[in-house]
């Protein structure tokens, strides 16, 4: 099935590169942005500002060519795709945990990002503990590994 969806906005970042930009929000020391919510849907931002952080669905517009097996930023061996968040996938989509900082009207200010100037935004969601959060976990491949990179190189054209 294809499936075509339009970008509700469009994240402002001081990432213009791939290579140097955060690996993830929780790696990225404050780096502030912010989501430019197209007019048009800007009424649904409404009661978000009680949120402390939001969870956004992104087009990552820069990815290329996908493999199935890739190195992580955090490790040195290959690895099944669906078991990392590399940033070339089969659909591109970049799922980040950003803290909310304001909404003012139509722009939505955000700390710890880890997406580039530009990306197209698919949707917000408040992220909620309850729904999104574990405490009896596995993390796989990234238990034993031993990269401590905060920021990406340029593996992925
Ligand atoms: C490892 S991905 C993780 C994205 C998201 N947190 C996730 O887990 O889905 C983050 C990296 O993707 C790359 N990136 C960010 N925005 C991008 C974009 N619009 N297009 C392509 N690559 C992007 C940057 O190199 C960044 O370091």
């Amino acid at each position: 099935m294809n499936v075509e969806y339009s970008s509700i906005g469009v994240v402002h970042s001081p990432f213009h590169q791939r290579a140097g930009t955060p690996i993830q929000p929780s790696r990225a020391k404050g780096a502030r942005g912010e989501v430019e919510v197209f007019q048009e849907y800007a009424d649904g931002l409404n009661d978000l500002e009680g949120f402390s952080h939001i969870i956004l669905l992104c087009h990552l517009h820069h990815s290329t060519d996908y493999r199935l097996k890739v190195v992580p930023f955090l490790d040195t061996e290959l690895r099944g795709l669906f078991a990392t968040r590399a940033p070339n996938r089969p659909n591109p989509i970049g799922l980040s945990v950003v803290d909310l900082v304001s909404v003012d009207g139509n722009i939505v200010k955000i700390r710890n990002m880890d997406f580039l100037d530009g990306t197209p935004v698919l949707d917000i969601k408040p992220y909620v503990g309850e729904f999104d959060s574990r405490t009896e976990v596995r993390f796989g491949w990234l238990e034993a590994a031993r990269a401590r990179t905060n920021v990406a190189d340029d593996r992925f054209k």
